[in-house]
């Protein structure tokens, strides 16, 4: 699962690739390469590590060349070491991919009983030398691609460069997507948009199966039989300025501290401010009172947005929500009833489960919308309607304002179903509205607790362990608070609700493990202070984050509290999350961890 680029130029090529590939780190950071032609030589050079490992090696010696392709790896088959790092090359022919070839074994088996000496422990590298026995063989590299992509099982997007043909890139994908961009005198092939941004804004997407020959004037695609298709070319409209982090130490702090911004931004998107309204920008091509039920569909930190959104439609629309895991949604056949709805919610709009479970999903027959972060992306193209989530670029690997864009983009949606399905009146809507509008400023109250949170971080860095209890829409954001804490601090930590700690997690509590309990003064506080109480019983220390009323009538003692304003319960998930994001980073930086890229994970994953 990786980002690749390709180019072929008018200028030596390799800072463009490394331009390229520093907007797909987002993909994966854990080992990058570039290949590209110089003279009648295929120049491969690959580092180990981050982007800047590679950046390094090649500032002492650049390779020249005006073609040439780039890769930046999540490593799935093969540790993340430089021998398999992309691209693989044969004698001929370089190949850089995305995605997995499930049949490998089997191709590598045959490969290297007629010869082929392989380097690495990749499923990529028998790409390279299927299509190498090919050319062996007298074929063309258009046939000899052609002849080896019905043979790969699996998910792929690839691109591929060929000794001696300074003017050549073939590309071709399936359940993986890849883009055609338009220079000019140049073609580029790119995981998306952004990785092109900076080159052109003319693009051409891929459709599943398809094959694109290039070269500088010219761009043939062919679909899945091999006849020549045509595929639709348009502008985007990505940034090509790189993201910077102002004066911030991570682009994670710039992005918690964004929230009151963007959340409002995104907000008078779907509100009209003015009249107290939930404004949708545009129609949805269904009634909810046709629905009978939602299907909510995402991984990671988004799930859990469905899953607080959950509480939403239930309440506010009286709709029943299923949440599933997108990787798990497709294979577990649930009765799905034609006309009904599926929610897929991505920051990126390319992870691979998630856009799978969407297919699924209208293939079932469900109308499918899509709260997705990046406009241009594969799930945004591909649902039904799309309701962006204003959050700007999002580039620390653990979500933070995206999230708080999808609930907001989520809370809309639960009151218009309200709405629409007459469960809510036109008093109730305004009062929910007004509700929504005073979020921004209260996350922005929120984040004064900073100080507070960074002192109590130095102690969390010590912690083995860490558990976050909540009830109603706390227990979810109880479980992406431990998700925050573990994916970029490695505290192993854990979410529950809090009525389960005494069903097996209360086993765990001992004086060594902090217990943050997530707690506004709502109808639930009285039973999550009686679950705090059973955590006291046990010698455990507790930090209770909760509003006035609810630390003064707490009556626990705790490690600390912290104070966030009063508000309205329904949607204080939103503002709950701001001091579980400070804590999971103060506490990563007190440990000294890679925040921005913590180990072993990618900002999309796509792969299944
Ligand atoms: C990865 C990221 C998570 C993210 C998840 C879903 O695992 O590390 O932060 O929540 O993917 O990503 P998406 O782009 O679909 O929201």
């Amino acid at each position: 699962m990786c980002g690749i680029i390709g180019i072929l130029g008018r200028d030596p090529v390799v800072g463009k690739l490394v331009a390229s590939l520093k907007r797909l780190e987002y993909r994966g950071y854990d080992s990058a390469g570039v290949a590209t032609l110089e003279g009648l030589r295929i120049e491969c050079r690959r580092a180990e590590g981050k982007l800047r490992n590679l950046e390094e090696q090649l500032r002492h010696c650049p390779p020249a060349g005006q073609s040439g392709i780039g890769h930046t790896r999540w490593a799935t088959h093969g540790k993340p070491t430089e021998g398999n790092a992309h691209p693989h090359a044969t004698e001929s022919v370089a190949v850089v991919h995305n995605g997995i070839i499930e049949n490998f074994r089997e191709l590598r088996a045959e490969l290297e009983r007629n010869g082929a000496d392989f380097k690495s422990e990749t499923d990529t590298e028998v790409v390279p030398h299927l299509v190498e026995s090919y050319l062996k063989n007298g074929y063309s590299p258009q046939d000899a691609v052609q002849a080896s992509l019905p043979r790969l099982r699996g998910a792929f997007a690839l691109t591929f460069l060929f000794k001696g043909h300074d003017d050549l890139l073939i590309g071709a994908c399936k359940a993986s997507p890849l883009a055609v961009g338009h220079g000019n005198g140049e073609v580029y092939l790119g995981s998306d948009a952004i990785a092109l941004a900076p080159l052109t804004d003319t693009i051409t997407y891929l459709e599943d199966g398809d094959c694109a020959v290039l070269t500088r004037t010219t761009c043939v695609i062919y679909g899945t039989g091999g006849s020549v298709v045509q595929r639709e070319t348009s502008k985007s409209v990505v940034s090509s300025l790189l993201a910077d982090k102002a004066n911030y130490r991570h682009f994670m702090a710039k992005e918690i501290h964004e929230q009151p911004t963007v959340a409002g931004k995104t907000l008078t998107h779907y509100l009209d401010v003015a009249a107290k309204r939930v404004a949708m920008p545009m129609a949805l091509p269904f009634d909810f009172n046709s629905i009978q039920r939602i299907s909510i569909i995402a991984c990671g930190t988004a799930s859990y947005a469905g899953h607080i959104a959950k509480y939403w439609f239930e309440r506010l629309a009286r709709l029943s929500v299923e949440i599933d895991v997108a990787s798990e949604f497709r294979y577990r056949e649930a009765p799905l009833r034609r006309g009904d709805l599926a929610i897929v919610i991505s920051q990126s709009g390319e992870t691979a489960d998630t856009l799978a479970a969407l297919r699924y999903a209208k293939d079932q027959g469900l109308h499918t919308i899509s709260v997705v972060n990046v406009a241009t992306s594969t799930i945004a193209r591909e649902s039904e309607s799309v309701l962006p989530t204003l959050a700007g670029p999002e580039i620390g690997v653990a979500s933070t304002k995206a999230f708080i864009c999808q609930l907001m983009v989520l809370a809309v949606l639960a009151v218009t179903a309200g709405k629409e399905r007459g469960k809510l009146s036109k008093i109730d809507e305004s009062n929910l509205v007004r509700e929504l509008i005073e979020v921004p400023r209260l996350i922005a109250a929120a984040l004064l607790a900073e100080p507070q949170i960074e002192k109590l971080a130095h102690l969390m860095a010590d912690a083995r362990a860490a558990i976050y209890l909540g009830r109603g829409t706390s227990a979810p954001l109880a479980f992406e608070a431990a998700l925050k804490l573990k994916e970029i601090s490695y505290i192993h930590s854990e979410g529950y609700a809090a009525g389960e700690l005494k069903h097996g997690p209360i086993a765990l509590i001992d004086e060594a493990i902090p217990v943050v309990v997530i707690a506004p003064y709502d109808r639930v506080f009285d039973k999550t202070v009686s679950n705090m109480q059973e955590v006291a019983a046990r010698g455990g220390k507790i930090i209770l984050i909760t509003d006035a009323k609810g630390a003064s009538e707490a009556a626990v003692d705790t490690l600390v509290t912290i104070v966030l304003p009063t508000m309205v319960a329904t949607f204080a998930p939103m503002v709950y999350a701001i001091p579980v994001q400070l804590l999971a980073y103060h506490t990563a930086v007190a440990r000294g961890a890679d925040v921005d890229q913590p180990r072993n994970l990618a900002k999309s994953v796509t792969v299944e």
